[in-house]
């Protein structure tokens, strides 16, 4: 299974929210990574065939997904970054009213509502109204309705926002055992989301994607290049303005930095690199590290 975009661009006035963007999905979950306005959702949008692209195309088993797109959607799952669906609708009447919309038959639809009632925890949540439903809540009503078609290509946009620590892992576990059957992309800015679960990672900056790959060969592109220098406040503050620092500890007047640079820091230790020094390293003018 392939599903392929093409020098997709997207603009915006003069915003090019996507910018000649291309790449190759098989079975598995690729973790969409990138900041706030770097265009993930604008991405999400054109390869769900929602959002009209300025130029490039997105193929489906080889085939221009606009082509023939009663049958793409009957494969594709999307849960939107902004979930304004139907306020006065019960979670169950909203699932209900999704399946039609799909084209599901009745005997299939009501049973699945089940099922993911069940597996997404909402079963006692089935008679509420989506207005009244907490932020966690209304995401995994988000997820199951992407869910309801079993869907090859699932795409979930910020599929995490708002859950807490127990939704997350058990959501994160979800996931996981979708993509070994599915095309699952999820975008996120949190690198812990997607860091035990992805296959592959796309790295997107500024509407262009930077990097496509797995995590382990990420990785092997930051070797040597992450330090801990253990130091006195004074140095400290000379390293946070010289440097990428990506973590800073304390204890008493001694202070214990993480650092990725591409240049040898000469007092440091060299130490093993992880994913959000990755993303630190590509977007250290976009986050600022709290003053400590
Ligand atoms: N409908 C729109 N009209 C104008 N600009 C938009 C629109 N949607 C997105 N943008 C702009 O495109 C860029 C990418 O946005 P978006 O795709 O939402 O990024 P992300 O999902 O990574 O936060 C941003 O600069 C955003 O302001
Ligand atoms: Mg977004």
């Amino acid at each position: 299974m392939e599903l392929r975009i093409e020098e997709l661009t997207k603009q915006f006035g003069k915003t090019v929210a996507v910018d000649h963007a291309n790449l190759s999905l098989h079975e598995g979950v690729i973790g969409l990574l990138g900041s706030n306005g770097s265009g993930k959702s604008t991405m999400m949008k054109m390869i769900c065939g929602i959002l009209p692209s300025n130029s490039g195309n997105v193929f489906y088993e080889n085939e221009e997904i606009l082509k023939n797109y009663d049958n793409y959607v009957m494969n594709l799952g999307y849960m939107p970054q902004q979930l304004g669906f139907y306020p006065n609708f019960t979670v169950q009447e909203f699932l209900e009213y999704m399946s039609v919309v799909k084209g599901l038959k009745k005997e299939f639809y009501m049973k699945k509502i089940e099922e993911l009632l069940m597996k997404l925890n909402l079963e006692e949540k089935r008679k509420a109204k989506i207005k009244n439903l907490s932020g966690g809540m209304l995401r995994r009503v988000g997820v199951a309705q992407a869910l309801l078609n079993e869907p090859k290509i699932l795409i979930l946009d910020e599929p995490t926002a708002g859950l807490d620590p127990k939704e997350r892992i058990s959501l994160r576990n979800m996931i996981s055992r979708l993509g070994e059957e599915s095309i699952v992309l999820l975008s996120t800015h949190i690198v812990s989301d997607i860091e035990s679960i992805a296959d592959k990672i796309v790295i997107m900056k500024k509407g262009k994607i930077l990097y496509y790959d797995t995590p382990e060969n990420l990785l092997k592109m930051m070797e040597g290049k992450v330090y801990e220098v253990v130091c006195d406040r004074k140095t400290a503050e000379r390293y946070m303005t010289e440097q990428i620092v990506v973590n800073v500890k304390k204890h008493h007047d001694q202070y214990t930095l993480r650092i990725v640079s591409d240049e040898v820091i000469e007092d440091g230790t060299s130490i093993e690199a992880g994913l959000d020094d990755l993303y630190l390293y590509h977007f250290n003018d976009e986050v600022k590290l709290e003053d400590f």
